[in-house]
């Protein structure tokens, strides 16, 4: 076993992990962290996605180790400060952007990642960005729209689909 100590959300955690235990796995079986998911087991679906110093990670694809002392952001530091709703959350609410929400932790992960990254994304660079989150509800069409309302562009010319 190997003690690790990360900050998560902000709060400073340790623990003592297998060296193939993975960051995933600290997440949700060690700290009882069940917002970030696992939907596969090849890396593909970005359901785990989390912020390790400020930049998405699979969190399947890393080990818990790897990530001492790391700043780590989960879904569960994302609502404001009193509890609502995000920008992010709140436009995947208001736009339909999830149906069964599997996805969804890893969408807003990613989501906040995008925008810090380019603030005014067009539908076709959200589009690229999400090549590697999968959504087998939505069809896609409703989270390009949540996350281009949530960059505070107009979304009433993104025709339904
Ligand atoms: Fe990490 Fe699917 S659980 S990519
Ligand atoms: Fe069900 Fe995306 S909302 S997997």
């Amino acid at each position: 076993m190997t003690k690790v100590s990360m900050t998560i959300n902000g709060t400073s955690v340790s623990g003592d992990v297998e060296d193939q235990t993975l960051l995933v796995e600290f997440l949700r079986e060690d700290l009882r962290m069940t917002g970030t998911h696992v939907g596969c087991d090849t890396s593909q679906c970005g359901a785990c996605v989390v912020h390790v110093d400020g930049r998405p990670v699979k969190a399947c694809t890393m080990f818990a180790a790897e990530a001492e002392g790391a700043e780590v952001s989960t879904i569960e530091g994302q609502a404001n400060a009193d509890g609502s709703l995000n920008v992010i959350q709140q436009a995947f609410q208001d736009h339909h952007g999830l149906q069964c929400g599997f996805c969804t932790p890893g969408m807003v992960m990613t989501t906040a990642a995008l925008l810090k990254e380019n603030p005014k994304p067009t539908v076709a660079e959200v589009r690229t960005y999400l090549e590697g989150n999968i959504c087998r509800c939505t069809g896609y069409h409703n989270i390009v729209k949540a996350i281009m309302a949530a960059s505070g562009q107009d979304v009433s010319t993104i025709a339904a689909e």
